[in-house]
């Protein structure tokens, strides 16, 4: 099942009984975001996805052939008490010694990896690994294996290159047994995966045929929906260029680093939120909605210096009142906070306040500010495949403790991915793999600091990686962390020195005139159908009788899940 990210409207005009039929397009035949992906460990593994795609033998059924010993170990089938039929390495000394298949790879390609994996004992970090042209090890996803269950990994690469490769797995533990099952791999072309990006319809059929033949309707976007915002900074308070390029494109930002309490506070006792709160009034009267960044960051370099040496019982007095100033200051006016930024990949406070620091500071966050969305915030999740320690993984078990911290019911969790992306082609196929894999947790995912660094495919990468985020069901929001030149940006930047458009900006500006549907006319054709592809936003569509005129306006909303709908226009006329 799959929720569109561009609702298709399939319209259905009638006389007399004058029905007008809404449907939106839920199905999705080549089946790209896979919603089944699961986060649990099961008791039997599910079937390979695709069929195993270009794996030979990827159900095991055919003993283990198409398999071969990678490194040192032995290699087995063995069948669970259901019957089911998986390998085994066993006898291993090395992390990488496993099993391992050639498969090739072709340049322009995108490839989705999954499969399932257990342990005969404990638990560990298990990686699918690309060995490539006999030498270079790419890994291309990560699970928490553990003994009694199967764990699903899912994953991928895109291929900047032709080449053979073996893929094989990796167990840092060498002790224990290494078990898989279902294992698939499965190449796209850019224009499948693009397709597969693009709308899809299901028709609303009804019985009575006789149609509204020119009847015209006209559909007209109120509000897009979907929020696509930027990273704004202190010069927009004496830019006035820079004013006027923001408030002309974007409705959501982040501010960069004003808010930090680096910033807010660089003296222990000094606080001045001057900076913020006049960009806050900015964004205010431009109608601007603001994510809160950062309450606290658990990387020791980000702490204003001062924290440094405080005992423990100083650090826990000084973080109350931190989160006390800017959470009680800011409540209500802001539609999320990064409550404790990037405590997957960093550890500040749990090192030296106890292991549920986390759980600690989101709660408190969520008793001062009870209706906005706390956030995690971390990087590499859905970005970078050789980052085990931001794994998807990682990242859902940091949240099921924050989840489980006592008196954190009702909470509005939120799952943050920055989205840095480094120079060259970007692993859309892991991007797609780990937001569904964090999409399974059912919490709102944004994509909070999207950029992508230098590289002459700049803009074409940039636009790869919006498209993927927008289209992706999960996501509810994009923010890029880009600007103008003038503001001091420079990794990915939108405007040169003059506010003259650079490629990127280009594409930016593209996008937003896309997600934004504008206005639409369309006339029913014999059978009373006009097909309208919406994105999501509200809208008035008004019908208009092709022989009275007479017509009737009514509002449409069209939201990320929105289900098949049937609206009824009566048109006595
Ligand atoms: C179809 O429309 C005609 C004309 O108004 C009406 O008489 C008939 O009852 C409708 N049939 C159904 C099945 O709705
Ligand atoms: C590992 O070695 C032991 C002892 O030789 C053998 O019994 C076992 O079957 C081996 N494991 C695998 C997976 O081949
Ligand atoms: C490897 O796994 C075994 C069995 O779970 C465990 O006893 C051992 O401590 C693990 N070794 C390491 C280095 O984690
Ligand atoms: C693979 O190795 C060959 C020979 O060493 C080399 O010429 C080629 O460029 C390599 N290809 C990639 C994709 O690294
Ligand atoms: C569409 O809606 C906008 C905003 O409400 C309005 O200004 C405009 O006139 C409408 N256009 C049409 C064609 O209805
Ligand atoms: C607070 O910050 C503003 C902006 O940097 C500065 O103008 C002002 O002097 C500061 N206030 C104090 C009391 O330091
Ligand atoms: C959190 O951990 C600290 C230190 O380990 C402990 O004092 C406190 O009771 C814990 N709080 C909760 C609610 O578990
Ligand atoms: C492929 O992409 C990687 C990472 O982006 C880069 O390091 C490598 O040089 C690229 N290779 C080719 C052949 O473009
Ligand atoms: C950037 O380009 C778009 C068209 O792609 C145009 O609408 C916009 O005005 C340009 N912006 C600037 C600042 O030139």
């Amino acid at each position: 099942m799959k929720v569109s990210a561009a609702s298709k409207l399939c319209i259905f005009l009638f006389t007399s009984s004058c029905f007008l039929l809404l449907s939106s397009g839920l199905q999705f035949n080549s089946m790209p975001y896979d919603y089944s992906a699961t986060i649990e460990c099961v008791a039997e593994p599910r079937r390979a996805q695709y069929g195993g795609g270009i794996i030979v033998n990827p159900g095991f059924d055919d003993s283990i052939n198409g398999w071969t010993v990678f490194g040192h170990g032995k290699i087995e089938e063995r069948m669970s008490n259901d019957g089911n039929k998986f390998i085994v390495a066993g006898n291993r000394t090395q992390q990488l010694d496993s099993f391992s298949q050639k498969v090739q790879l072709n340049k322009g390609m995108i490839y989705i990896f999954s499969g399932w994996f257990q342990l005969s004992k404990g638990s560990d970090i298990v990686s699918a690994v690309f060995k490539i042209n006999g030498s270079e090890l790419v890994r291309g996803g990560h699970v928490i294996a553990k003994h009694g269950c199967w764990s699903l990994l899912k994953g991928g690469i895109v291929a900047n290159f032709s080449s053979s490769a073996e893929i094989l797995f990796e167990s840092e533990n060498s002790t224990v047994e290494l078990w898989v099952d279902s294992v698939s791999l499965q190449p796209f072309t850019k224009e499948q995966w693009r397709s597969q990006q693009e709308k899809s319809i299901e028709r609303v059929t009804h019985s009575n045929k006789t149609a509204l033949e020119g009847a015209k309707v006209v559909i007209n976007q109120t509000r897009p929906h979907f929020p696509f915002g930027c990273a704004m900074n202190h010069h927009i308070l004496t830019n006035s260029d820079y004013q006027k390029w923001f408030v002309a494109r974007f409705k959501y930002t982040t501010f960069t680093n004003e808010m930090k309490w680096y910033s807010t506070e660089k003296i222990q006792g000094q606080e001045n939120y001057t900076i913020p709160d006049d960009m806050l009034k900015f964004a205010k009267e431009n109608g601007i909605f603001v994510r809160g960044h950062n309450i606290l960051w658990d990387s020791i370099k980000f702490q204003p210096h001062w924290v440094l040496s405080l005992s423990p019982n100083e650090l826990r007095e000084a973080v109350a009142k931190r989160m006390n100033f800017v959470v009680s200051r800011y409540e209500g006016q802001l539609i999320a906070w990064d409550v404790v930024n990037e405590n997957v990949h960093f550890n500040f406070f749990e090192d030296k306040l106890g292991q549920n620091a986390s759980g600690v500071y989101y709660s408190a966050a969520y008793h001062l500010d009870p209706n906005t969305n706390m956030f995690m915030n971390d990087y590499n999740t859905v970005v970078y495949s050789n980052d085990k320690a931001a794994s998807p993984a990682n990242y859902i078990k940091k949240l099921k403790q924050i989840q489980q911290f006592p008196g954190i019911d009702g909470i509005s969790l939120a799952i943050g991915v920055q989205c840095h992306f480094a120079s060259g082609q970007p692993n859309v196929a892991y991007m797609r793999s780990s937001l569904d894999l964090l999409a399974a947790t059912g919490l709102p995912i944004w994509l909070t600091e999207t950029s992508a660094a230098p590289h002459p495919n700049q803009a074409e990468y940039f636009e790869e990686i919006l498209r993927e985020g927008y289209s992706h069901p999960a996501v509810q929001g994009i923010i890029m962390f880009v600007g103008p030149k003038q503001a001091g940006f420079d990794s990915t930047l939108l405007t040169d020195e003059n506010f003259k458009n650079t490629s990127i900006g280009d594409v930016v500006d593209k996008l937003i005139r896309e997600w934004e549907t504008g206005s639409h006319t369309a006339v029913a054709d014999s059978k009373g159908v006009t097909d309208i592809s919406l994105h999501h936003g509200d809208y008035d569509v008004t019908v208009t009788h092709p022989l009275t005129q007479y017509s009737k306006t009514l509002k449409l909303n069209v939201r990320k899940g929105f289900s098949p709908d049937t609206i009824n226009v009566k048109m006595n006329a």
